[in-house]
């Protein structure tokens, strides 16, 4: 942050903290928003070049005339890949796909190599962020049987990672009483992936030979889903124990917690959990798999609603990057995963400007109650003394989901071709423009990320 800057961001129509709109001006002073002034319509009107707030010396200024502004998104479950496998993605790609998706912060998975399992290796990866992402950043330490003194200790995380099933290696943690011992010791956030281990591993035989990737939707079924998202719950509840279910995929499980959600516990959807379905497959083959597996038009309705209801607190991407080359292997050799983080927000926006929610919900999924399930200070609204990690999006225009113009380096998204609004013009992280209508400032850094106690 340069001292003692100051960008003026004017005329934006503003989501306020209380879900209204405000047509007006923000201050940014030194990385944080320092005011939030309406424009006075009847000067403006008399005078439309009267600015609200005073321009000053070396003030930069942003004419956001028929924008809207929001609080950057805070992408709480991605795969980025470094190190490691950084044939996939790497923190500068990936954070470059964050400022064009309007992204200002996200927090990453340990599946990558070496595995984020330990202080060092939750410091490497701190250090790699430092000096190569454009946003700010998070990292969750990964649950492996052995390690319980770097899962009570280890900081600055969001939380513990613990993968139930659709994983192999350490960070399997498929064992009851295994995942009774993290649960019990400490207090941070768990957060799941909730699929039942023995389950796949019994229906993988059963189905085995079969080369239609649609068959990873019945292999990984609704009921895998359920039987672990209920095993952790109830663990959950035995400690009384922070938990969070990472992209919930079926109706069985949004019905659970429907019934049955104690204030500790929070879920999370993903988009494509949300709008695609198994019918995907027909269209993009391989492209489509992901675990959990897409699942029927009425799992996509029941999420929709649980998500309207507060079931459901907020989205995620799960943004999973392979190649097309990877992904272009027969099933089931082909890698489970897809991007997400370019395409989230337009995708979200589009759906209220369609009227299936507001624009407020989609701010309130994307970045306020991720702040506050993962107690980020000063982030996820727009006011006095919050951080200025900010998004000026376009409501008015639609434009399709392009390839050529994809920052991830997988260069594809399952959303290619989908007409969509809401996409970010300005993306700003810590008061610093780091996307300007197309052009990435490659020299923008974001920060770590702190998570309260
Ligand atoms: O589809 C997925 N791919 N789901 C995960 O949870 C992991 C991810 C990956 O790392 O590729």
């Amino acid at each position: 942050m340069v001292a003692n800057s100051i960008l003026i961001i004017r005329h934006a129509r503003i989501l306020l903290p209380d879900g209204d709109f405000m047509t007006g001006d923000v201050q940014v002073t030194d990385g944080t928003i320092a005011r939030v002034t309406r424009a006075d319509v009847a000067a403006t009107q008399a005078n439309p070049l009267l600015p609200s707030i005073s321009p000053e010396d070396g003030t930069l200024e942003i004419d956001a005339h028929g924008l809207t502004l929001l609080p950057g998104v805070i992408d709480p479950q991605v795969h980025f890949r470094e190190p490691g496998l950084e044939h996939k993605e790497d923190l500068f790609t990936a954070s470059c796909a964050c400022a064009k998706g309007g992204v200002t912060s996200f927090l990453e998975m340990p599946n990558t190599k070496p595995l984020t399992t330990t202080q060092p290796t939750l410091d490497s990866k701190l250090q790699l962020a430092a000096q190569k992402s454009l946003v700010n950043y998070g990292f969750f330490i990964g649950a492996t049987p052995e390690v319980l003194p770097d899962l009570l200790q280890s900081n600055p995380t969001p939380g513990i990672k613990i993968f139930m099933g659709s994983m192999h290696g350490p960070l399997l943690n498929d064992q009851e009483e295994g995942l009774e011992k993290i649960f019990a010791y400490g207090s941070r956030l768990i957060a799941v992936h909730a699929e039942n281990q023995a389950r796949i591993m019994e229906r993988r035989q059963q189905f085995a030979g079969i080369t239609d990737p649609a068959i990873h939707s019945q292999i990984q079924d609704n009921l895998a889903a359920l039987q672990a998202t209920q095993l952790a719950l109830k663990l959950s509840k035995k400690y009384q124990r922070r938990l969070h279910i990472l992209h919930m995929s079926t109706a069985e499980e949004a019905d659970l917690l429907r019934q049955d959600k104690p204030a500790w516990v929070t879920a999370e959807v993903t988009p494509q959990h949300l709008l695609l379905n198994t019918s995907a497959y027909e269209t993009i083959g391989t492209l489509a798999q992901m675990n959990p597996p897409l699942r029927s038009p009425h799992d996509n309705a029941v999420l929709w609603q649980a998500l309207l209801d507060g079931v459901i607190d907020f989205i995620a991407t799960d943004h999973a990057p392979h190649t097309l080359e990877e992904k272009a292997q027969i099933y089931p050799n082909s890698p489970s995963g897809m991007p997400g983080v370019e395409t989230s927000l337009p995708l979200m926006l589009t759906q209220a400007v369609q009227g299936r929610c507001t624009i407020a919900q989609v701010a309130n999924w994307m970045s306020t109650a991720v702040a506050k399930a993962y107690r980020i200070p000063n982030k996820g609204a727009i006011a006095p003394g919050y951080d200025a990690d900010l998004v000026l999006v376009d409501l008015d225009t639609y434009r399709p989901v392009v390839r050529e113009e994809l920052q991830t380096k997988c260069k594809w998204s399952p959303f290619e071709g989908w007409h969509l609004t809401g996409f970010p013009v300005v993306t700003i992280v810590g008061g610093q423009v780091v996307f300007d209508r197309g052009t990435i400032h490659s020299s923008v850094r974001g920060q770590a990320l702190r998570f309260d106690a």
